[in-house]
């Protein structure tokens, strides 16, 4: 039995315990905000280092922020706490968004803590079994819809527009505030912007987020230096590599499965502006990317969330040393969503639903097999 000597405790600092981001962030929320929390306690997310990355990538010095430990599991929660809170601020009764399955599951959640209805349309059979199921247990109404999530999109539009149901999804100002913050943790982490900040491109609404959130710290004076922003969309759903609108975007990352981002336009600026990029990687890079993740780096996360990760891989240290970035540098990769989510791709090699799958080893209950298994 340990013994402590509670005597040495006495005048001891408590942990500071984390209140959410609108509390934590207030003076960079309007009163629009602040004045109707509703929240879960989102943020504060781990940036875990990633030293094997940064080896390959040529010495940098890489960081994995890995938002799959937010409350419904993933960068959603920041958004929908402030976008929430604004609408309980508005007396707004009913919520809605399109999604392909987590802004659903985080917007279901928080309406719920909201008292308010919330509406949801998705791609039928295109969405992840854990997202599906998280919208479903916090009571939101899921739609199935014949169609892509920029169709969904559409008619979410058209709905919220006619009718007074608020949007939730990132086109709306509010998500992006709160989803900024992703950038305020990291600054606060590391005490100045990294070099580079890497993330999957969908929507559009994250990339928009962090760079509106260093430029808000930038402003503000806690930060000297903005990062590069690199963006990377699944190459099956690349219209802004493209340059144009995909009409049957297919990848097996379904979080990022989008042929027309609403914020394409906010995506480019924060690319041009930053002097980053926005490129693609494959489905097959992804589940190479997703595989480092969790076998060397220990974060497990859903197939989408790999896209930075893959992104860089594929640059690799010849690419960003012809982008001028030195060795040394900070890389930040946002990893966006949990791998509990979307599981099975964990289990499989190939980016195929045919590959053939994982099994855990069937054995006797019996010591020795087991030894003789583990090779000790
Ligand atoms: N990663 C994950 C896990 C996502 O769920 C999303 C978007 C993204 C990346 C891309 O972020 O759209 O801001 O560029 N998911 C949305 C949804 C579209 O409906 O859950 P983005």
């Amino acid at each position: 039995m340990v013994k402590y000597n509670y005597n040495l405790m006495k005048g001891i600092k408590m942990a500071h315990i984390w209140q959410g981001i609108i509390e934590e962030y207030k003076d960079l929320f309007p009163s629009t905000i602040t004045d109707s929390i509703i929240t879960l306690k989102e943020g504060n997310t781990p940036l875990i280092s990633a030293p094997s990355l940064g080896k390959t990538l040529g010495g940098m010095e890489v960081y994995i922020k890995f938002e799959g430990t937010n409350p419904t599991g993933s960068f959603k929660d920041r958004g929908m706490t402030s976008a929430i809170s604004a609408a309980a601020g508005k007396g707004v009764k009913a919520v809605m968004c399109a999604s392909t399955g987590n802004t659903s599951a985080s917007a279901a959640a928080y309406a719920k803590r909201a008292g308010m209805k919330c509406g949801v349309l998705i791609p039928d059979g295109k969405i992840a079994y854990g997202k599906l199921s998280q919208a479903i247990a916090h009571g939101a109404t899921v739609m199935a819809v014949k169609g892509n999530f920029d169709d969904c999109l559409e008619t979410v539009f058209e709905l919220t527009d006619e009718y007074p149901i608020e949007l939730v999804n990132s086109v709306n100002p509010n998500r992006i505030l709160g989803q900024r913050s992703g950038a305020f943790e990291v600054v606060d982490e590391l005490g100045e912007a990294p070099e580079i900040h890497c993330l999957p491109v969908g929507n559009a609404g994250n990339i928009t987020a962090y760079w509106q959130g260093y430029r808000d710290y930038k402003d503000a004076g806690i930060s000297q230096n903005l990062p590069r922003m690199f963006g990377f969309q699944a190459a099956g759903a690349a219209p802004i590599v493209n340059g144009a609108r995909v009409l049957n975007p297919e990848t097996i990352a379904t979080a990022i499965r989008i042929g027309n981002p609403a914020s394409w336009a906010q995506a480019e600026a924060a690319r041009d502006d930053s002097n980053g990029l926005i490129d693609s990687v494959t489905d097959a890079e992804i589940l190479a990317a997703h595989k480092i993740l969790s076998s060397e780096i220990g974060v497990f996360v859903e197939p989408a969330s790999a896209a930075g990760v893959a992104g860089l891989l594929k640059l690799g240290a010849t690419g960003l040393a012809k982008l001028g970035v030195k060795p040394g540098s900070r890389i930040v990769i946002t990893s966006t969503g949990h791998g509990l989510k979307d599981p099975l791709w964990a289990l499989r090699s190939e980016p195929s639903e045919d590959s053939p799958q994982v099994e855990a080893i069937k054995v006797e209950n019996n010591k020795d097999q087991i030894l003789e298994i583990l090779g000790l």
